[in-house]
């Protein structure tokens, strides 16, 4: 294969660098277009064709259903590791020995107490606020209580502000639950592993003791290592260009929670948990609701069905589906909803209309209602999500950070109006 590309561009022929990853993917470098050609720019809407960087964290083959963290199979750490060490992996680059993982444990424990003043933060939100608007704030907010800005250059204040952000978020996506339903907030149990106590900091009774259940912790496990990292998404595009000003680590990262809120994005998990609800009000029609899907003149579509990248399936999505099965079956509860979702599933894999385009389930199709089963409110998944997706936000904006990207600032073209003269108000 060639090492170079030629454009031309009015009869004139410029020649620019491929740039070729470890997995053979290949880029065309046009570093230098718009210096070469006098101005000409290259335009992407959404970045279909774009590489924003290159990346040493996630690998992902949309055409093969593939993806893997550092280079690790998501099918082997989902069964092998945990989330934490698979967060040591995704920032640090390496499998943790026990040694690492012990004392970034111990690290984040002893972090993990957020200022008690945040607590008037959260007691101004009124309850119906949506969880992620709450966690975006308080998340941004932290920024106020720990004001130093990190010297990325120096690799124990990079360190510290990871623990720090790795203990203090769990809090705040606790407090984000407990305020919707008026429970008391804590700073929940240094002895217990990670997932334990985000379960017991979300749903321990002030009057009762919080027994965990080992199914629950698994499958919560299994889906934040599901969620971890996903390359260059739309909020992790967000965390690395809000990052690229050099905007601190708690400010980038509550651009990602926002960005990650959407519908199209993260919030589909609570928007798939509500179509299938809809459908099973509906008397659980699930013809009606495909052919809604491919009504041209119908702004429905099929949530939790379909992906940027993926177009094959999403392995991430095959090992929910299992998990989803077990999860219920070991905590005996029955939900028409799962049927629902295995019905549309099964209709749409077979359907003209999703096959031509490549419409698989992707990971919220099924997340949903694994944290319905766990006892996780509809407007909660999509937090539960941004607990997932908190290291592989921290690796990329680490990573963006050592490798002294800069700023993210995109062209556009103009196509507005050429200058005018003002027109005086009563002229107008
Ligand atoms: N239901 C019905 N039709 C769909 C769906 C769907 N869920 N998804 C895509 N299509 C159709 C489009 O209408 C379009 O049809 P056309 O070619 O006839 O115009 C074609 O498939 C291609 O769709 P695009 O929107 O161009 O694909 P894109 O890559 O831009 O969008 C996206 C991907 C946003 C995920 C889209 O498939 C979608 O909206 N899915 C539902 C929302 C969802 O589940 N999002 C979660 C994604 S996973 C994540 O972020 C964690």
């Amino acid at each position: 294969m060639s090492d170079k590309a030629t454009i031309e561009v009015n009869g004139q022929k410029y020649d620019f660098p491929l740039v070729k990853g470890t997995e053979n993917e290949v880029a065309i470098d046009i570093k230098s277009l718009r210096g070469a050609t006098n101005g000409v720019v290259t335009i992407d809407p959404g970045y279909k064709n774009t590489g924003s960087c290159t990346s040493a964290i996630t690998f992902l083959d949309g055409e093969k259903g593939i993806l893997r963290y550092r280079g690790y199979s998501i099918e082997e750490l989902a069964e092998k590791a945990d989330f934490l060490e698979v967060a040591y992996l995704l920032i640090f680059g390496e499998l943790p020995t026990q040694e690492q993982l012990d004392k970034f444990h111990a690290d984040i424990k002893s972090h993990s107490v957020v200022d008690d003043d945040v607590r008037k933060i959260v007691d101004a939100f009124p309850k119906s606020a949506h969880p992620m608007g709450v966690l975006a704030s308080l998340t941004s907010a932290l920024t106020a209580f720990n004001p130093s800005s990190v010297n990325v250059n120096s690799e124990e204040e990079m360190y510290k502000a990871i623990v720090r952000i790795m203990g203090k978020f769990p809090v705040l996506v606790a407090w984000t639950l407990r305020k919707k339903h008026g429970l008391p907030l804590d700073y929940g149990d240094k002895n217990l592993g990670y997932v334990e106590n985000c379960l017991k900091m979300m749903f321990k009774q002030p009057n009762e003791e919080y027994v965990l259940d080992p199914v629950v912790v698994d499958a919560l496990d299994k889906l934040l290592i599901l969620h971890a990292d996903h390359e260059q998404n739309c909020s992790t595009s967000t965390v690395r260009i809000v990052g690229s000003s050099h905007a601190g680590l708690f400010a980038s990262l509550s651009s990602g929670i926002s960005a990650l809120w959407g519908p199209l994005h993260g919030g589909a998990n609570q928007a798939v948990l509500e179509m299938l609800e809809a459908i099973k009000e509906d008397g659980g029609d699930t013809k009606k609701y495909m052919a809604k899907a491919k009504d041209k003149d119908d702004p429905f579509r099929l949530m939790g069905f379909g992906h940027r990248v993926y177009k094959n399936f999403d392995p991430r999505a095959r090992i929910i589906k299992k998990s989803a099965d077990d999860v219920l079956g070991n905590l005996g509860i029955e939900d028409p909803i799962l049927d629902i979702a295995k019905g549309l599933e099964k209709e749409a894999l077979e359907d003209d209309y999703f096959v031509k385009r490549k419409l698989y389930p992707n990971v919220d199709f099924y997340s949903g209602i694994i944290y319905r089963a766990m006892g996780i409110p509809t407007d909660m998944f999509t937090v539960m999500f941004a607990l997932g997706r908190l290291p592989g936000w921290i690796a990329q904006w680490r990573e963006m950070r050592l490798n002294n990207e800069p700023i993210g600032r995109p062209r556009q073209i103009y196509i507005g109006e050429t200058l005018r003269p003002f027109k005086a108000i009563n002229k107008r």
